[in-house]
């Protein structure tokens, strides 16, 4: 039997991900919404795309979240976008009811899936989902970590003049303001960045990768980026899927890793099919440790505005 994957809202992020999931081949796509026709005309757009794109998944639209029965990964989409000028937790209040609503459906038609969030602020709205949802904390995680890495590898690739592919990072930490990318675990072709440029530069391209998602959204100016967060979703749906095992930066549910609990926040992580299989501890610099925690209790604040 096909794997299915629901994208709940069928907006940019979420057309991203159905077309991307059904590029790579790699299971039958549910696109739900609650505007009606949305996600049918979204749908039925894609499917037509298939025979000369090459592939040969189902693509269906709904407005019904009871057809979400029977899927293995439900991924989170819907919610407002940033405008410019706004943070991403301006958008906590609004989206966390929605993100309340569609957790509850989950519980009640697909309580076996995974959650995979990419609403934000994202690192509460994967804890509220977790939450409400009341699935187990490895099947309940958030794409952002990969997002923030391959902004910092672009612009690492941007730099250097070589091949973004070729270049590997690792930013941990909330996403938001207070990520925090990690130099001495980034590198192109395999040589760490502190070799191949300054550290102003690596600063500059820092600050650049946690600014990511404004820099983008002061350029649209009526929402925020769709092809990467797409691509980097589609990347964690993909290792569960096919149970791959790669390790990635995602928001994880923390029991005193990094001397953090009771919170979601950006950590490395290995997804397999039963979802998060394993939290890499590194060894980190005072500093970076630092950041991590104050990142962390950022959000311990944000959490306690939701009631949490
Ligand atoms: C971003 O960073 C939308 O949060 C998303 O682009």
């Amino acid at each position: 039997m096909r794997r299915k994957v629901t994208v709940i809202g069928a907006g940019n992020v979420g057309a991203a991900v159905a077309q991307y999931l059904a590029e790579d081949n790699i299971c039958d796509v549910l696109l739900i919404d609650v505007v009606e026709g949305l996600p049918q005309g979204k749908a039925l757009d894609l499917m037509q795309a298939g025979p000369i794109r090459g592939y040969d998944v189902t693509i269906t639209g709904s407005n019904d979240f009871a057809d979400m029965r029977g899927s293995d990964i439900i991924v989170h989409t819907a919610g407002l976008a940033r405008k410019p000028g706004m943070s991403r937790e301006d958008l906590q209040a609004k989206n966390a009811e929605i993100v309340g609503s569609v957790a509850e459906k989950a519980r009640e038609y697909a309580s076996n899936a995974i959650i995979l969030m990419v609403a934000n602020p994202l690192d509460v709205m994967t804890y509220h989902a977790y939450k409400v949802s009341g699935f187990p904390p490895n099947r309940v995680f958030g794409q952002a970590g990969i997002l923030d890495s391959i902004r910092f590898r672009t612009f690492i690739g941007m730099e250097l003049g070589v091949a973004q592919t070729e270049t590997e990072a690792m930013v941990l930490g909330g996403h938001g303001d207070t990520m925090v990318p990690l130099p001495r675990y980034t590198t192109a072709s395999g040589i760490p960045i502190t070799e191949l440029m300054s550290a102003e530069r690596i600063e500059a391209l820092s600050q650049r990768t946690i600014k990511g998602g404004g820099e983008i959204v002061a350029l649209l100016k009526t929402g925020s980026a769709y092809y990467a967060p797409a691509a980097a979703t589609v990347a964690m749906v993909d290792s569960v899927l096919n149970d791959r095992k790669k390790l990635y930066p995602c928001s994880a549910y923390l029991t005193g890793q990094y001397g953090i609990s009771n919170i979601y926040i950006g950590v490395p992580a290995i997804l397999g099919q039963t979802g998060v299989e394993k939290i890499i501890e590194l060894k980190l610099a005072e500093k970076e440790l630092k950041a991590l925690q104050e990142s962390a209790s950022m959000y311990t604040k944000q959490l306690k505005e939701l009631g949490y």
